[in-house]
């Protein structure tokens, strides 16, 4: 189990936008793979991208499920240790529904922030597995708006992209400031 640095904006190195990923795995590829979810788990959140830890590959990792309302019921309140870790590799949405929906979205790369995000409701999304092997499946929901999210850190793009110029500038301000202090 290794855990590795989680970058924090602003950093050059979020906007680079990450290439594909070739198969079979190599062993790297696959330690890299294993150390993104235990650093998810760990930070504790629940998604992460490849660029979110300097390395510019198409693969993210997620577990919606491990905080999420209903199964921290199930467990007295407490969220679960990876109980539902996907492992997305070179995806690509096919479609994205017309209808919008607003979630509220935090990411672990800019600390301390929290804001609604409009994003389309549902998604068709293709990916590859650790096997190479394509598939391809519908998502709403939830699951809709972090697999946007993670993806579009593989573009090089925030969720803070798509607020206003006002609350970026905002963001900005006060994350710099933060990175400055812890930097002293
Ligand atoms: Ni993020």
């Amino acid at each position: 189990m290794a855990i590795r640095e989680i970058l924090i904006y602003p950093d050059d190195r979020l906007r680079e936008v990450a290439g594909p990923v070739e198969f079979p795995l190599t062993d790297e590829v696959r330690s890299i793979i294993q150390d993104m979810a235990d650093t998810m788990y760990d930070a504790p959140g629940v998604g992460l991208a490849a660029t979110q830890v300097g390395v510019p590959l198409r693969i993210a990792v997620t577990d919606t499920d491990w905080r999420s309302e209903e199964v921290r019921h199930e467990n007295g309140g407490e969220p679960v240790a990876a109980c539902n870790l996907k492992v997305w590799i070179n995806p690509e949405f096919t479609w994205r529904d017309a209808g919008m929906a607003t979630w509220e979205e935090g990411c672990l790369s800019v600390p301390e922030v929290y804001e609604d995000v409009d994003r389309p409701a549902a998604v068709r999304l293709r990916w590859q597995d650790m096997d190479g092997e394509t598939h391809e499946a519908d998502f709403e929901g939830f699951q809709a708006v972090a697999l946007q999210h993670e993806f579009d850190h593989l573009d090089g793009v925030l969720f803070i992209d798509r607020l206003s110029r006002l609350k970026q500038s905002m963001i900005k301000k006060r994350l710099t400031k933060r990175k400055k202090l812890q930097n002293q």
